[in-house]
């Protein structure tokens, strides 16, 4: 499928369901790439592929001239709104990560959380990051590895995908791969860390994936009567994958890449 193909699809995907239970389940993540990028006050900050803005939100509260983008309309309208609700000034724009509307050199801090990630032409979006962050500012992301606990859900989902992805997201979580796409403009340090998902049960993760994070739902509600294999493939994996005691503990390996502007 051609990107362009791709990002039309994804742009109405993400905003299915409610995704703000989502993003709820790696606030630690936001909270970590924040709290790593030290938001001061006036100056000015990008979050990229921002989805309803839980970064943005911090970084705003903490006194940041934020301006939050991403590719779903439906997702920044929910994130106008929040904003609106916390008396928080944030600008939120619709774009595409690959093509930004934006000025050079025009932010001190660019943070993503799992989302540059999604973006199909990594160079395209690796040289826009590169191009809007002022020399000397900095980037924090958080990127899913190609081995870890998110990949595994989407390898979970291939076999119902009716085609292979263009290119794959979990690329950004590869250290070797980030390094190509970023270490000319960047000097970067590169962590490894791990958000645990806690759902009392299989069917309690199908049921919040489901309903509520744009590729499982959309996947999900295009299958028919194999809807019902996909649902019994996800619970059997988490219950014998990821049981604890009395739930399900859900390990999702990340890359932190942090970066300064060359
Ligand atoms: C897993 S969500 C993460 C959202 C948010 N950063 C968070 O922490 O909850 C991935 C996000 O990437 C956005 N996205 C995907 N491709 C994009 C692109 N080319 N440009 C901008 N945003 C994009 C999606 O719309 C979605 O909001």
């Amino acid at each position: 499928m051609p990107y362009e193909e791709l990002k039309q699809r994804q742009s109405v995907m993400w905003g299915k369901g409610n995704y703000q239970r989502i993003t709820e389940t790696i606030a630690d993540i936001h909270e970590l790439v924040v709290e790593r990028l030290a938001p001061e006050s006036g100056e000015r900050w990008l979050d990229l592929a921002c989805g309803t803005g839980a970064a943005a939100e911090r970084a705003a509260a903490a006194g940041a001239r934020v301006t939050g983008l991403d590719l779903a309309p439906g997702l920044i309208e929910t994130a106008k709104e929040r904003a609106a609700e916390l008396g928080l000034e944030i600008e939120y724009l619709v774009g595409d990560a690959e093509q930004l509307a934006l000025d050079d050199a025009s932010f001190d801090k660019v943070s993503s959380t799992c989302g540059i990630m999604f973006a199909p032409d990594h160079e395209a979006a690796a040289g826009e990051l590169a191009r809007v962050t002022a020399p000397g500012g900095r980037i924090a992301l958080a990127n899913w590895t190609p081995t870890g606990g998110m990949a595994k859900v989407f390898k979970l989902m291939a076999p119902y995908q009716p085609a292979p992805p263009p290119s794959s997201p979990f690329d950004w979580g590869d250290e070797q791969r980030v390094r190509e796409l970023l270490g000319d403009s960047f000097d970067l340090t590169i962590e490894e860390h791990v958000s645990t998902l806690r759902v009392p049960s299989g069917e309690a993760y199908w049921e919040l994936f489901s309903t509520s994070y744009g590729p499982t739902k959309v996947l999900a509600d295009s299958l028919g009567e194999r809807r019902e294999e996909l649902h019994r493939d996800w619970v059997e994996f988490f219950e014998t994958n990821y049981r604890e005691n009395d739930e399900i503990a859900h390990t999702r390996e990340y890359l932190l890449v942090y970066g300064k502007r060359r």
